[in-house]
């Protein structure tokens, strides 16, 4: 059986290697690279955000920009550690001009995220933004229980996962932050349905 970071490997390879990918031209052409995800990977919480952004996309690293720095203010207020977390995406490579992601590219990096989950095995999956409580309430059944993301915030969800069972928290995207400041203190409040869950 091949360990953890071999597994997490294959997938970089294959990401890396995606020619059928709608965003492969343009990462290639601006000298981008995929984000695959970074962390622990014996992470008992996942963090799933929507696309890299530019920053993400020149350094390959998940929430490397404006958004990241939102999110490490988030999880210093819960006092949890990026490394003990893994961080990761749906799409793997930047859409042009942060474009919201399109179905397609959802659909193509989409079984990544699943072999992900599936090798890390998380206890918690965070969702960050609507595109990614979407992808991940449907993924584990939770499709009666969608909401607008401005209702479902905040919110933990019990789910069955392939090991076992599993919780799903539905947070704001970070960008919120950016555009409105005022947001934080909620956005705050949200992230303390996360306390104690990473250990
Ligand atoms: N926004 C995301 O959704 N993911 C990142 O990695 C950065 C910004």
């Amino acid at each position: 059986m091949p360990t953890k970071t071999e597994q997490l490997k294959k997938i970089k390879d294959e990401v890396l290697a995606l020619e059928e990918s709608p965003l492969y031209a343009y990462r290639t052409e601006n000298k981008y690279f995929p984000v695959i995800g970074e962390g622990s990977h014996d992470a008992k919480i996942m963090f799933v955000g929507e696309a890299p952004g530019r920053n993400e996309a020149q350094s390959g690293r998940p929430f490397f920009g404006a958004a990241g720095k939102v999110l490490d203010e988030l999880l210093a207020h819960v006092g949890i550690e990026r490394k003990d977390v893994y961080i990761t995406n749906i799409v793997k490579d930047r859409p042009q001009q942060n474009r919201d992601p399109l179905p397609e590219e959802i659909k193509i990096y989409g079984p990544f995220l699943d072999r992900q989950i599936d090798i890390i095995q998380p206890k918690v999956i965070a969702t960050l933004g609507r595109y990614s409580m979407d992808y991940i309430m449907r993924k584990f059944n939770l499709n009666a229980e969608l909401q607008p993301i401005s209702k479902a915030h905040g919110k933990l969800f019990d789910a069955e996962a392939s090991y076992g069972p599993i919780k799903i928290a539905v947070l704001y995207h970070p960008a919120v932050a950016i555009y409105d400041n005022k947001k934080i203190p909620e956005m705050k409040k949200d992230f303390e349905i996360l306390k104690g869950l990473d250990k």
